[in-house]
C-alpha cells in the first residue's frame, strides 16, 4: 500500500530506521512493520505526522480514523453495511473510526472504497475548519508562555499559520538552522522530522551566548540521544502532564510534550506555575552524575 513510499521518504532524508524510531518513540520493529504495511493505525499516524506527511485519496480532515468515517458518511453507508462488505466486525470498525486498530482492517475498508492511496507532504487542512496539520503551538498554550515571557525576539522555525508572536520569524525558505539567534528570548517549536538538529542548534547558540533564554516546546522523547546529551545536562525540563492540543485541533495530540528551557535563571519555576507538570532541573542531573 504505502509502506514503501514511507521508506522511500525516509531514505531520501538519509535517516536510518533506528534513528527515526527513536525520534518517534516507537520500536524499530514497529517502524519496519509500517514500511511493510503492517502494524497499527496509531503507529502509522505517528510516523506520518512525524515526517509531516499525509495520505492522498482521503478527505482533508485530521486523523486517519476521522478520514475513514468521513468517507463512509459521504457515501451514506451504515457501519453495518461496511462490515458486511468487508467482513469486519462492528466493534473493529468503530475502533478504526476512532483511529485505533490494525492496518489490515484499515486497508480492508479503503480497498472496499477503491481508494488509491499515496503519500505527500502535508498541506493545509480544510479551510472551513481553519486547522493545519503541523504541530503549531495553540493560542491557549501561548497565553501561558506569554504570562511568563511577554515578548519573544525570535521564532526560528515557523509557517504562515502559526500564532507565535515574535520580533523576527524564520520560515523554511530562510532556513532557521543556518541563522544565528542574536536574541534575548527565543521561542522554539521545531519541525518534528529534524528535532535532534534543532536541539543541537539551540544548545550551541545558548552556550555561544547568542541567546539569553531559549524556550522549546518539544515532543517528550526521552529515548533519544539528544535528550540525554544536549537537554538534561544543560536545560531545565517541565514534563507537561496533559497532552496538548496543537493549532486549532479539537483533539489532543497523540504524544506527550515537554517544555525545555535553556536559561541562567530559575524561570522554569514561573512556567510551572501556569503549566501543570513536573520539573527536572539541570543541576539535579549534575548532582546525580557526580
Ligand atoms: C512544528 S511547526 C511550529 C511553528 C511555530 N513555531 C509554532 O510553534 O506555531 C515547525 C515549522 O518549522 C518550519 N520549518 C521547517 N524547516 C524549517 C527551517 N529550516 N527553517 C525555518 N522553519 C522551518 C515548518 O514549516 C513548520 O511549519
Amino acid at each position: 500500500m504505502i509502506g514503501h513510499k514511507i521508506r522511500q521518504h525516509r531514505t531520501e532524508l538519509s535517516i536510518s530506521q533506528a534513528a527515526l524510531a527513536a525520534e518517534f518513540s516507537i520500536t524499530v520493529e514497529a517502524l519496519r512493520n509500517i514500511e511493510k504495511d503492517i502494524g497499527t493505525i496509531q503507529t502509522l499516524q505517528t510516523v506520518l505526522s512525524g515526517l509531516e506527511l499525509e495520505l492522498t485519496g482521503l478527505p482533508l480532515i485530521e486523523g486517519l480514523g476521522e478520514q475513514l468515517k468521513s468517507i463512509r458518511q459521504s457515501r451514506k453507508h451504515s457501519q453495518r453495511h461496511v462490515c458486511e462488505m468487508t467482513g469486519l466486525t462492528q466493534p473493529t470498525l468503530i475502533n478504526l473510526e476512532k483511529g485505533r486498530g490494525r492496518l489490515s482492517s484499515f486497508y480492508a475498508v479503503l480497498t472496499f472504497y477503491k481508494t488509491s492511496l499515496s503519500v505527500r507532504k502535508q498541506r493545509r487542512l480544510h479551510y472551513k475548519q481553519g486547522a493545519t496539520n503541523s504541530w503549531n503551538t495553540s493560542k491557549d498554550f501561548l497565553e501561558k508562555i506569554y504570562a511568563v515571557i511577554p515578548v519573544f525576539d525570535l521564532d526560528p522555525a515557523t509557517n504562515a499559520d502559526s500564532y507565535v508572536v515574535a520580533e523576527t520569524h524564520f520560515y523554511e525558505e530562510h532556513d532557521g538552522l543556518k541563522q544565528p539567534r542574536n536574541a534575548k528570548n527565543v521561542y522554539l517549536n521545531p519541525p518534528y522530522s529534524t528535532l535532534g538538529t534543532w536541539v543541537a542548534k539551540a544548545h550551541e547558540e545558548f552556550y555561544n551566548g547568542n541567546a539569553e533564554t531559549i524556550v522549546a516546546l518539544l515532543p517528550c522523547r526521552t529515548n533519544t540521544e539528544y535528550f540525554h546529551t544536549l537537554i538534561t545536562p544543560s536545560a531545565d525540563v517541565l514534563f507537561i502532564q496533559k497532552r496538548l492540543r496543537f493549532g486549532e485541533a479539537r483533539q489532543q495530540a497523540p504524544f506527550a510534550s515537554m517544555l525545555v528551557v535553556w536559561s541562567r535563571t530559575n524561570i522554569i519555576d514561573e512556567f510551572a506555575k501556569v503549566i501543570t507538570g513536573t520539573i527536572l532541573r539541570k543541576h539535579e542531573i549534575a548532582a546525580v552524575a557526580e
